[in-house]
């Protein structure tokens, strides 16, 4: 069971909560850390690092050097990620998207993204399949939004893609036992036997561009760490029926309003902002709910300062809206000493959160008419 019970966090692709130990998840999960060695060499192809790595946000992986040996070999290795759409995209989301596509500039990648509207009707039971596929189509926006490559980029809806999705599923599920399914994901036998099989649909996309180009392929996934489960699975099997292992590079989770101990999730609109808010709603639930590190009275903030590691405006700078290190450590530094209050800190927030979203939501506009260039049907 890789649920992480004893240290009262559980991490499974449908659920997380309980104040996160990512080293321990990272020796539970058997993924390898991103050490400087494998830093300097992502440096030495790519110019620079984006952030993310530079911070430690995309903190682990499989078989990443791998994947580095191959491209070094001259063997390119194609993007893969996804997005089960239950609901409007979340700021969350765009944390391995963003990721995504520097590493799609910098390697000039293919990506395939995959919209599990299948998986997302099968595991909500208050969704119906007409939901979980407009929501595709209203996800798709986003991620066309953020500039992704439309001649290097595929984005397949799953039930779109039934009778190429379904076929390559078969060998795969044939391979995988209830018992593995059980083990990987914590289900019992309450569960519907959708959800027993979906994993196999995930895996689809690791071995697509393999199947299509008829010679293996690698791959690499970026995504949130609760995603693992799925890959530690496909990994075991892809190898048995001829194909490469996925690699993967794998992330943290952006904290949901609540506080660090919180996942921004989807399915609690209390501890998300939407890509879709409005500037005041995006600052209401800033100013409102944003879990803060200060202290409780101004006096004692100016005398004894703020903790950013535990505030969430200082969090959601540092994974997503201050790319600039030396700003993100000014604003770190005078949070420590108190130089900056809490308020202060939620309006830089507030302003970069909403600089980013203003020029997301007309990039989404946009993207309406980019759709047909980006959606693949079989
Ligand atoms: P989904 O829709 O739950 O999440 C989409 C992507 O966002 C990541 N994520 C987060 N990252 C940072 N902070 C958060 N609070 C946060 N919440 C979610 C997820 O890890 C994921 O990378 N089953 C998948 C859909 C899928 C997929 C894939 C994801 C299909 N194929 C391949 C990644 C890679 C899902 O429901 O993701």
């Amino acid at each position: 069971m890789v649920n992480e019970q004893n240290n009262d966090f559980v991490v499974t692709p449908w659920e997380v909560h309980g104040k996160i130990d990512y080293n321990r998840l990272m020796e539970k999960f058997g993924t390898s850390p991103i050490t400087e060695d494998l830093l300097e060499r992502i440096r030495r192809h790519a110019g620079d690092l984006h952030f993310m790595l530079r911070r430690g946000i995309f903190f682990t992986h499989r078989d990443m050097d791998w994947i580095l040996d191959e491209f070094e070999k001259g063997n390119k290795f194609h993007l893969y990620t996804g997005r089960g759409p239950s609901d409007h995209t979340h700021l969350g989301h765009l944390v391995p998207w963003v990721f995504t596509k520097w590493l799609q500039d910098k390697f000039d990648a293919k990506l395939i993204f995959q919209l599990t509207d299948d998986e997302k009707f099968l595991f909500k039971e208050e969704l119906e399949l007409s939901d979980t596929y407009s929501y595709a189509l209203d996800n798709a926006l986003d991620v066309i939004a953020l500039g992704f490559d439309p001649n290097k980029t595929e984005i397949y809806i799953d039930t779109d893609n039934a009778k190429t999705f379904y076929k390559l599923a078969l060998p795969i599920a044939k391979k995988i036992t209830f018992s593995t399914v059980k083990a990987s994901f914590g289900f019992d036998n309450s569960m519907n036997i959708g959800s027993i099989f979906y994993t196999s649909i995930q895996a689809v996309p690791a071995i697509l561009e393999s199947v299509k180009q008829g010679k293996n392929i690698p791959c690499l996934i970026p995504h949130a760490i609760d995603q693992d489960p799925h890959f530690r699975v496909a990994r075991d099997v892809l190898p048995k029926l001829g194909f490469y292992k996925p690699g993967n590079i794998q992330c943290q989770f952006i904290p949901g309003l609540s506080g660090p101990e919180s996942k921004m999730s989807a399915s609690d609109p209390t501890e998300t902002i939407f890509v879709t808010d409005t500037p005041k709603s995006v600052k209401n639930k800033i100013i409102k709910y944003a879990f803060s590190g200060g202290q409780a009275t101004i006096k004692e903030h100016r005398e004894l300062g703020g903790n950013p590691d535990i505030d969430v405006s200082f969090q959601w700078l540092k994974l997503l809206f201050e790319p600039d290190d030396q700003k993100l450590k000014k604003i770190e530094e005078d949070y420590r000493t108190g130089d900056l209050l809490t308020g202060d800190l939620k309006n830089i927030l507030i302003e970069k959160a909403n600089e980013f979203l203003i020029h997301h939501r007309k990039e989404r506009e946009k993207a309406k008419d980019k759709l047909d260039r980006f959606l693949v049907k079989d």
